[in-house]
């Protein structure tokens, strides 16, 4: 079993769209093992973020993660991270595809409804951002 740290992120929660996101993530065979909603600071969204730092989007995604609640969760499955990665799609929703989440419900490369850690080694510091031990399910 692997696990991978999911945030439904402030566009998905102001478009009332955490039920059917939700549900595509459970009828996608993940287990949800920790979830709560919270306002990221500034600098909780910079740390996250901060393999990103020099990039030119850096100062309007941390603005967009800042902007609203989001809800991070932490999804078990048998290759959770890779799995979890192709139910997203692309980055950019233009480019995703076709019943991939970002494809159904994003608007653009910023505001893409989902983040999903992008290797094991990164999905255990997200996990470990969000949530401590006894957050987590098991
Ligand atoms: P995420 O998978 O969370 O990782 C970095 C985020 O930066 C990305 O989703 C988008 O929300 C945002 N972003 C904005 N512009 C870009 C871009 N040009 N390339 C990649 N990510 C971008």
């Amino acid at each position: 079993m692997e696990r991978t740290l999911a945030i439904l992120k402030p566009d998905c929660v102001q478009r009332n769209l955490i039920g059917k996101v939700i549900e595509k993530i459970e009828s996608s065979g993940f287990k949800i093992v920790a979830m709560k909603m919270i306002r990221l600071s500034k600098e909780s969204a910079k740390g996250f973020y901060e393999v990103h730092k020099e990039r030119p989007f850096f100062n309007d995604l941390i603005e967009y993660m800042t902007s609203g609640f989001c809800v991070p969760m932490v999804l078990e499955k048998e290759n959770a991270v890779e799995d979890f990665r192709k139910l997203i799609g692309a980055t950019d929703p233009a480019k995703a595809e076709e019943g991939t989440i970002r494809k159904l419900y994003a608007t653009s490369v910023q505001e893409n409804i989902v983040h999903g850690s992008d290797s094991p080694e990164n999905a255990v510091k997200e996990i470990n951002h969000f949530f401590s031990r006894h957050e987590l399910l098991g």
